[in-house]
């Protein structure tokens, strides 16, 4: 099979790729990424034998190209904007890439003849719950609260589109919250992780009681490697970690783990619109294709504390810009611009 695999700079995304590569060395293998500020090629600097085209999936020229020289047979697509407090601060991006962008990707992939499209979106299409509600499932209506998840949603109906309208064999994945290595840390548990490892605040929105149903990214790159595979074209897959914990409760952990002071949690004003509760569920992964997640939270949670503490040239380069250096060096100057 030859995949593209757009978003492969990112956190999930890189994660496919490096456990794709890893088991499958002979594959073709084109990750398509723009490489944002989310987007970091040390989190691939490991994985040997795939190609990477440094581009916007906004680009339909590039995107057609890239499709054609390659010989694309099947995309999975990860690349979005993804962090709802940015999403609040500046939507116009989200609705871009996430909508405008896919859009690009569905019309190159279809009339390029691509025979499978794996999107991966997000169990905040749905909205929040309740304590009492019961989880999402995959009838759960639709009913997305941020910009973020207004988006990923508005992207799941194109994808929908395509399957109803050209019988375009689309796969749609609904994930819960992800946890593991290489987060950007705006993200809540390597925010957390690397505030606690240099003794500064963590700051907990509002009463730290919204609850997030958390999986460790290797499980979620499990489930997508499922459904790629033998997934039902039309089809939706929730997948989620049956981790469900309030924020609260995971930041004490991660402070316990790292020997840190209950002094450092610090309540700050809350998000706007901000989502109470996610709750997964998603037995019809696990009925249909057999999955399930392998990692239980607390050792997940555990490994990932641990990665970030071992890992601190990743942290640092990150956190000082100077990840950023590559892109500027090798891109943006290109041109003399
Ligand atoms: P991320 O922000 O870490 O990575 C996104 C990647 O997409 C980056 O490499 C970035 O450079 C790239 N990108 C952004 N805009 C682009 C564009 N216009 N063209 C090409 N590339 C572009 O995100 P993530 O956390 O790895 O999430 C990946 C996907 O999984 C997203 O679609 C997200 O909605 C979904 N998801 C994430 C979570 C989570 O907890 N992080 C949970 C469920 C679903
Ligand atoms: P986040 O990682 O942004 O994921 P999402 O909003 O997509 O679920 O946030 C997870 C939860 O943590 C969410 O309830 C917001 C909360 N949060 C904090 O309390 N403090 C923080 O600094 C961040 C980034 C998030």
């Amino acid at each position: 099979m030859k995949l593209l695999v757009t978003g492969g700079a990112g956190f999930i995304g890189s994660m496919f790729v490096r456990r794709r590569m890893a088991a499958r060395p002979d594959e073709k293998l084109i990750v398509l990424d723009a490489l944002t500020y989310a987007g970091n090629l040390a989190s691939l600097a490991q994985v040997k034998g795939f190609e990477f085209v440094h581009g916007d999936i906004c680009d339909q020229p590039l995107v057609e190209r890239t499709l054609a020289e390659h010989q694309i047979d099947a995309i999975v697509h990860f690349a979005a904007e993804s962090h709802v407090d940015r999403s609040i601060l500046g939507p116009m991006a989200f609705a871009r890439t996430n909508l405008m962008g896919t859009a690009t990707l569905l019309e190159c992939a279809r009339r390029g003849g691509v025979k499978r499209f794996l999107h991966i979106s997000t169990d905040e299409v749905y909205g929040d719950l309740g304590p009492n509600d019961a989880p999402f499932s995959e009838q759960t209506p639709i009913a997305p609260r941020s910009p973020y998840s207004a988006s990923k949603a508005g992207s799941d109906h194109l994808v929908r589109a395509y399957f109803e309208t050209y019988g375009f064999p689309t796969l749609i994945t609904r994930c819960s919250n992800n946890y593991g290595p290489y987060q950007f840390p705006e993200k809540f548990i390597p925010h957390m992780i690397l505030n606690a490892l240099s003794d500064t605040p963590l700051p907990i929105y509002g009463d730290g009681q919204n609850i997030r149903d958390w999986i460790h990214v290797e499980d979620h790159c499990a489930a997508v490697e499922r459904v790629l595979e033998a997934g039902r074209p039309g089809e939706v897959y929730n997948i989620g970690g049956r981790a469900e914990r309030p924020n609260l409760e995971i930041a004490r952990a991660i402070l316990e783990a790292l020997g840190k002071p209950e002094s450092l949690l610090k309540f700050v004003t809350d998000r706007l619109g901000h989502d109470r509760r996610y709750a997964i569920d998603d037995r019809k992964i696990e009925r249909e294709l057999g999955w399930s997640c392998a990692r239980r939270l607390d050792e997940g949670l555990a490994a990932t504390v641990k990665w970030y503490q071992t890992n601190d040239e990743w942290c640092r380069q990150v956190r000082s810009g100077e990840y950023r250096k590559w892109v500027t060096l090798n891109y943006d100057n290109r041109d003399g611009t």
